[in-house]
């Protein structure tokens, strides 16, 4: 979280209430990333998670990404099959849902067969659990989790892991495990109220066998 981020935050909860730190309960991962294997790896709306081994590419140039852009732009302007590995850590709910998906499916195709994507967004239910179980102030929920005015870039859209496999698998991916929102070494902090999956970008042969199963 940067400097100007948590200024607003607090600027914002004038009123008091829960401290920021209970608020967004975060966890430090207890295992460390490792490099990864060559190959051309995309870490999409980076921000402040740089990744050792991988292509950052954000819009802010606050950041210093690798490629400074608009990620659906990028990942757009790039060749059929030309990626072994995509990340997009909290990024998509910063998209129009439609736009979301035909993102995904850009990705698709820019991924290699059999390569993976990992996607992880905030979990609605959990937060909205949250909400209902410790009384957590709306307000306070809709400007850090739900519409995300502390960022420059606003929340444009919710999902659960149902509606994350969904979208997924709308945009031609197979959906593999659950990422480990706790403790998945591709996540800048644990937190239980995100959630995530990897799909897998199928070979053609299967994507042909399940439309026709359809
Ligand atoms: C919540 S941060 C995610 C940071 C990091 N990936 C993580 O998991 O904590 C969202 C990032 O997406 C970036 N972003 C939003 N819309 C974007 C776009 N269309 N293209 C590239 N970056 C974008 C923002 O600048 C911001 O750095």
């Amino acid at each position: 979280m940067t400097a100007t981020l948590v200024t607003r935050v607090a600027r914002y909860r004038e009123n008091g209430g829960m401290t920021l730190e209970e608020l967004l309960d975060v966890k430090q991962r207890t295992t460390p990333p490792e490099p990864p294997p060559p190959g051309v790896r995309l870490n999409l709306g980076s921000g402040i998670d740089k990744k050792e081994g991988w292509i950052d590419v954000d819009a802010n140039p606050e950041f210093a990404p690798d490629v400074c852009a608009d990620a659906v732009a990028h990942v757009a302007s790039l060749d059929d099959s030309s990626v072994d590995e995509i990340y997009a850590g909290h990024f998509v709910e910063h998209l129009d849902r439609d736009v979301a998906e035909r993102f995904l499916a850009a990705c698709r195709r820019v991924l290699k067969p059999q390569g993976r994507i990992g996607v992880v967004v905030p979990d609605t239910g959990a937060i909205m659990r949250r909400y209902v179980e410790e009384g957590l102030d709306l307000d306070d929920l809709c400007h850090l989790f739900l519409y995300s005015t502390v960022q420059e870039t606003h929340h444009k859209w919710s999902y659960d892991l149902t509606t994350l496999r969904r979208l997924l698998e709308r945009a031609g991916f197979v959906v593999g495990g659950e990422i480990d929102r706790f403790d998945d070494p591709r996540l800048h902090a644990g937190a239980r109220w995100q959630c995530g999956l990897d799909g897998v970008k199928p070979h053609r042969r299967m994507l042909l066998s399940r439309s026709r199963g359809r």
